[in-house]
């Protein structure tokens, strides 16, 4: 039946993932749809262990799930998360890296002007970001290469297409991860194999920890300045959900877009389309 062809697309039985910051808020939402349609699941986050929260959930949609408590700077550290996860599920299919975020002291206001944010809080931000992207890329991605096949999805932002005023590490960082995303999807495809995708997506704007107080006032829970000015440029007049992620991810690592690689989908409620007037 055609409709079943369709289906399958979907359906990740037995495929071995691997996401990093997948404790995260978005990261364990992508964590979680992808066991929801079969994949066995491997989380590598900084975290100690993995939320109790999230653990729940795994238990109740009946599925196994592989923590490994890892740094994805610390390349020594996903080697053995490798061996890990070969022992465990015997191969890797997918990678998605979702670590990512924005170190507050990277972000200027009145009290800290760009010429005195610390170096520290910049290279933090900048190496989490495409560091973070580049390293778990060459470990995992390896195991593609030998294999011949796989796909890998990047997180990139808004910011990568044009800069968001205040957090210059991290709009720097991402325009890199979209680089990037370009680069290593024509190089595996070009050295390895066109069996292996390399994709990202780039959402707009998600209430997270990470930037609510930023977009929200602490104390009454009112739209800053700032969060005003990014609906007022989002013409869905929303911030994104976690779950409007999930139809481009299932898309971008299913065989429904077999011959799509090198692409960023931005996925924001059409804040990159509107040109403000
Ligand atoms: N939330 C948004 O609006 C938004 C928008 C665009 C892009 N993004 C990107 O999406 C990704 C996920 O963001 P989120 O909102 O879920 O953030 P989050 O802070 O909820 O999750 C990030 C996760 O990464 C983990 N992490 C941080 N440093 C790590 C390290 N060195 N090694 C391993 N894990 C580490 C954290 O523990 C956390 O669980 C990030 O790359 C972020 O930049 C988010």
């Amino acid at each position: 039946m055609i409709k079943n062809e369709f289906m399958n697309w979907f359906d990740f039985s037995g495929k071995s993932v691997v996401i990093t910051g997948g404790a995260g808020l978005l990261g364990r939402e992508i964590c979680l749809t992808l066991a929801k349609c079969g994949a066995n699941i491997s989380i590598l986050d900084r975290v100690e262990n993995l939320p109790m929260t999230l653990a729940d959930q795994f238990v109740s949609l009946d599925c196994e799930v592989l923590y490994l408590q890892s740094d994805v700077l610390d390349k020594a550290i996903l080697e053995r998360n490798k061996k890990d996860i070969i022992s465990r599920w015997g191969k890797i299919d997918i990678l998605i890296n979702a670590a990512g975020g924005n170190h507050p002291k990277a972000t200027t206001n009145p009290e800290h002007r760009f010429f005195d944010l610390p170096q520290e809080a910049l290279q933090i931000t900048f190496d989490l970001n495409l560091m973070g992207t580049i390293l778990p890329s060459q470990v995992f991605g390896a195991v593609m290469a030998e294999q011949g096949e796989g796909s890998i999805l990047n997180i990139s932002s808004m910011n990568a297409f044009r800069p968001l005023t205040r957090i210059p590490a991290y709009s720097a960082a991402k325009a890199g991860v979209s680089n990037f995303t370009q680069w290593l999807a024509v190089h595996m495809a070009q050295e390895y194999s066109p069996k292996i995708r390399v994709n990202a997506i780039a959402p707009g704007f998600f209430l997270t920890d990470q930037n609510r107080f930023l977009l929200t006032e602490k104390e009454t829970g009112e739209l800053t300045t700032r969060g005003k000015a990014i609906l007022n440029h989002t013409p869905m007049g929303r911030f994104g959900n976690p779950g409007d992620l999930t139809g481009t991810i299932l898309w971008l690592l299913s065989p429904a877009s077999e011959f799509v690689t090198g692409i960023v989908v931005p996925v924001d409620g059409g804040f990159s389309a509107f040109s403000g007037v």
